[in-house]
Parts: structure tokens; C-alpha cells; sequence
């Protein structure tokens, strides 16, 4: 079955980035990208490549060469479900804030809508592919509510999680370590399973195609998510071990990394990890083991989560802890919003945590960061419900160049690794910070001997 029709529903980190790459890589397939948003439709279709909604390295040129030709944005849903023969789902599948499971499990009701509208628009077969990431078994759930659909049509569910990270999202899609497809092993879905396949077989060389069943499919994407979660909250936990021995956790990370059985990636000690993903796909593994009475499992997981609250706070506390306990009416100065460099994404940024603990232990907070805006900065605290918006916005501040967020500030905080931060002018920066002027370098990226020639008292983490 040769596809010639693809759309996507929902428009954001995901579905934007992926559905771009397909309709590059696969000039004769059509690709509609969907979202009940207008604004966010609106930016994709922007013609100032600068204001697409999502910020990634090289996304601009990709969407610049396939928009227009075979590449569409759109909120005429209905219309365009209608006249693809694959629909994938990549809606956002937030931790639930209300009912049972609240705080924990994944929230399923955009994707349950999207399931319900299919079923209702759909007047001819369709291969419906889960992008987004999902509870083990929902693939069930969706079928079930696909086959309730009145127009006689048949539908197959695949599982086809996404494993980009945001920043190389490009590069990633382009060369990804592998492509999972998960389906069901009869007749049709053998056929669904091979569609996809070829889709992907256009620049994803075929050893690196993987076919699962479908549960196989749903519940890697949760563990691989875990897998590089926990990796990062074992190097944290080590770094509190670090401070306190005089061990340096770079040197720890990379002799223990050197071990080609443990390898070297995502050893990197931080300020915690952040992202919507690590989190909320942990909370529900965990929620999904506690479900089936798999306590230990649950509470194995857990950890990870606990240790990288632990992180971020123990981070906030090092700040107040060396301006002698006391922060109040001081101006902390962070660097970097975002919850990870080349990105503007900022959801559960270490960023958010640290600077409302600082908040509330009466600091002012001034923001650089080159790719967030403080309006975002200030929704980000909000939905903390901390304090009301009014009392957020007199304690933070973003300016849009580093020198004017450090006047008269008592300690610089760097929270994301974006490049630049290296290069600046720290001389300057100690001649304009408060004496004693402090550093503290949540991501271990700059170079300790500089900074304390150059008069500061500097804290890096684990070190
Ligand atoms: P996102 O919030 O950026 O985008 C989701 C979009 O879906 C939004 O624009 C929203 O308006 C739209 N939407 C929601 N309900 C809709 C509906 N019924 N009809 C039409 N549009 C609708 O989310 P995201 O970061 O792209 O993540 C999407 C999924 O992919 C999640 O399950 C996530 O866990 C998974 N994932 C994300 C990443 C990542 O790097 N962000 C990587 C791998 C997997
Ligand atoms: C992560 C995974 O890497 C992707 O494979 C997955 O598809 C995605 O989640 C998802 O499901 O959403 P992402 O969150 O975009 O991607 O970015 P990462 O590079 O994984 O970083 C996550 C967080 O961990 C960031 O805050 C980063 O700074 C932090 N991190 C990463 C560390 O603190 N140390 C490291 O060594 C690596």
C-alpha cells in the first residue's frame, strides 16, 4: 500500500518538526499539519521563517523548502482527516491535574477527542498512528472508540512514538538511531505496519526500522524516556556526594562513562532535568505500575523524580545558604529560562523551580535568556499558583541583553547551557554584581580558574 496522503494532528514540538521532515524526505506524499489553535497555525504559516512557534536548529530551512509544495498547516480538520489515508495523533498528553490519577497519570483527553472526531469525519479506511507518547494499552482504547464510528469505515492503530529530543529535533529526525512501529500481526495490520515502513524507508535505513506489537511499542517510549531520566538523577545524586568529599563529579562521570558497558551519554550533572516529557512520562509509568499493585516497581521510578526535585532545590538553597541565609530584597540574576539549550521551550524548566523557591524567600529575580520571553516566564511561575500574577511580576524581570539583567545584582545563576553564557564578558559582569560577587553554575560550564581570577566565589554543581 503506497501512502499519498498523511496528516498530522497537532501542531507543536512534535507534530511540526516530524511532519516537516516527511514531507521533505517524501516529495510525493501530501502533508497536512493540523491544530484546533489558530495562532499556532497562524506562526507556522508565517512567511518571516523567524516566527514559526517552535524554535529548532535548521527547522526554518526545512519547512522553507516543503511548505507550499507538499507541506500544509491548517485548522480545517475535518477536511483534511477526511482525505488522508494515514492520520497521525501528536496531541499533548499532560500529567492529569483533576480525578483519579491526578498528579500521576497521563491526561488522555485530546487524544480521546481527536479518536472520537476520526471516527466521526472519516468516510473512507484509515491507518491512525499514535505519535504522541502513551500509557501501555491505548492503542485498545483508541480501537475501540475508532470502531464505534457509523460510516462503515475500518480503522488500524499503530504505535509510532517519538524519540527526538528538542534542540536536535532536525538532526535527529534526519539520522535517528532507530524508528519504532508497533501494530497488530494480522492481516490488515501487517499491511498498516509496512505502509509506515515505507513512509520512513525514503532516509531511515531499514536495519534501523524496528516493527514491535503494539503494547511493545506504547511501553518502550516510556521506558527509554526513564532509562535517560534516571541516568541524569544518578549523576545528580552522586554530585551531592561530590560537595561533600572534595570528589569532582565531571571527572567522576567521565571516568565511570569511560566503561563502554555504562557509556558516556547523559552523565551530564545539572541543575535538574526538565522538559515536559521526563517528568510526566515517569509520573505515568509510575502510576501504571502502582495501578497493577507492581508497588516496588512504582516506587523504583519514583526515585528518579524525587532526586531531581531534591536537585533543584538543593541548588536554590546553595544560593541563599551562601549570601548568609538571607535573600530578601536581594536581586539573583539567572541565566537562561529554557529547560535546555537551542530551544525556546521552557515547560518544567529547573528555571521555574529555583526561581520561585528564590521568590519566596523574598529574592528579586532578573531573566537573560535569548530564546524565552518574560511573558512566558511569568505564565511558567503563575501556573505554580505560588502567589498571585501581580505579586510574580513585581518579583521577576527579563531583560533582552545579559549586561542590563546583572546591575546590581548579588549572584549570577546559570541554568541553561546555551553557548554564549561561556563567552561573555565576565569581566564586566564582577565589575557591576555586588561584592562579594557569586557564580553559581548549575550546568558545569564555565571554567572555574577564570571566574575566580576574576574575583568571584564560585559554585558549580558536584564540584
Ligand atoms: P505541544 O503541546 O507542543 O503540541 C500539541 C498540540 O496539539 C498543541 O498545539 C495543541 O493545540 C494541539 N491539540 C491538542 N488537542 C487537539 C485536538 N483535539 N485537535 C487538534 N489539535 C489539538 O506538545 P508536543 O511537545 O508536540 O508533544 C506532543 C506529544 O508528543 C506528547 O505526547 C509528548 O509526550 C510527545 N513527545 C514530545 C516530545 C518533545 O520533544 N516535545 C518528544 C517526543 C514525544
Ligand atoms: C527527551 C529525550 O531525550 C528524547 O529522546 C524524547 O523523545 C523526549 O525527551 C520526549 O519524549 O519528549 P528532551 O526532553 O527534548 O528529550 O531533551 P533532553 O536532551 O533529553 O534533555 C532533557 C533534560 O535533561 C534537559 O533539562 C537537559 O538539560 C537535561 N540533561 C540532559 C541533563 O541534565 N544531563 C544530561 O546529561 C542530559
Amino acid at each position: 500500500m503506497k501512502i499519498k496522503s498523511i496528516c498530522c494532528i497537532g501542531a507543536g514540538y512534535v507534530g511540526g518538526p516530524t511532519m516537516a521532515v516527511i514531507a521533505l524526505k517524501c516529495p510525493h506524499i501530501q502533508v497536512n499539519v493540523l491544530d484546533v489553535n489558530k495562532d499556532r497555525i497562524d506562526a507556522w504559516n508565517s512567511s518571516d521563517l523567524n516566527n514559526l512557534p517552535v524554535f529548532e536548529p535548521g527547522l526554518s530551512e526545512v519547512v522553507n523548502q516543503a511548505r507550499g509544495r507538499n507541506l500544509f498547516f491548517s485548522n480545517n480538520i475535518d477536511e483534511a482527516i477526511d482525505k488522508s489515508e494515514m492520520i497521525f495523533i501528536a496531541v499533548n498528553t499532560p500529567t492529569k491535574t483533576y480525578g483519579e490519577g491526578k498528579g500521576q497519570a497521563a491526561d488522555l483527553k485530546f487524544v480521546e477527542l481527536c479518536a472520537r472526531n476520526i471516527a466521526k469525519v472519516s468516510k473512507s479506511d484509515k491507518i491512525v498512528v499514535e505519535k504522541s507518547t502513551l500509557p501501555v494499552r491505548t492503542a485498545e482504547a483508541v480501537q475501540t472508540i475508532l470502531d464505534s464510528s457509523e460510516n462503515g469505515v475500518k480503522f488500524d492503530v499503530l504505535s509510532n512514538p517519538e524519540f527526538l529530543a528538542e534542540g536536535t529535533a532536525i538532526k535527529d529526525l534526519f539520522k535517528s538511531d532507530r524508528v519504532l512501529i508497533g501494530g497488530q500481526q494480522t492481516e490488515s495490520g501487517k499491511i498498516a505496519i509496512s505502509a509506515l515502513v515505507e513512509i520512513y524507508s525514503n532516509w531511515i535505513p531499514i536495519e534501523k526500522i524496528y516493527t514491535t506489537n503494539v503494547w511493545s511499542a506504547e511501553l518502550s517510549k516510556l521506558v527509554a524516556n526513564a532509562f535517560l531520566a534516571q541516568r541524569i538523577s544518578s549523576i545528580n545524586s552522586i554530585s551531592a556526594l561530590c560537595e561533600v568529599t572534595g570528589a569532582d563529579v565531571n571527572e567522576v562521570a567521565t571516568a565511570v562513562g569511560m566503561d563502554s558497558r555504562i557509556g558516556n551519554k547523559f552523565l551530564k550533572s545539572s541543575v535538574g532535568f526538565g522538559g515536559s516529557c521526563f517528568q510526566k512520562d515517569i509520573l505515568n509509568l509510575v502510576y501504571i505500575a502502582k495501578s497493577l499493585g507492581l508497588h516496588e516497581v512504582s516506587e523504583y521510578w519514583n526515585q528518579v523524580i524525587k532526586i531531581n526535585d531534591y536537585q533543584k532545590k538543593r541548588f536554590a538553597f546553595k544560593i541563599i545558604n551562601s549570601l548568609f541565609g538571607n535573600v530578601s530584597e536581594k536581586t539573583i540574576t539567572l541565566f537562561g529560562w529554557a529547560f535546555k539549550k537551542d530551544t525556546n521551550d521552557s515547560r518544567e524548566s529547573a528555571a521555574i523551580y529555583v526561581a520561585n523557591l528564590l521568590i519566596e524567600n523574598g529574592a528579586k529575580i532578573c531573566v537573560y535568556d535569548p530564546r524565552v520571553t518574560e511573558q512566558q516566564m511569568l505564565l511558567d511561575l503563575d501556573k505554580l499558583n505560588s502567589r498571585s500574577s501581580e505579586e510574580n511580576r513585581i518579583a521577576l524581570s527579563s531583560f533582552s541583553n545579559y549586561i542590563d539583567a546583572c546591575n546590581g545584582s548579588s549572584a549570577i545563576a546559570i541554568i541553561t547551557e546555551w553557548d554564549e553564557f561561556k563567552d561573555y564578558d565576565w569581566e564586566q559582569i564582577y565589575k557591576i554584581l555586588i561584592k562579594p560577587a557569586k557564580v553559581f553554575d548549575g550546568r558545569n560550564i564555565l571554567n572555574k580558574k577564570m571566574i575566580e581570577d576574576l574575583g568571584f566565589e564560585f559554585y558549580a554543581i558536584g564540584g
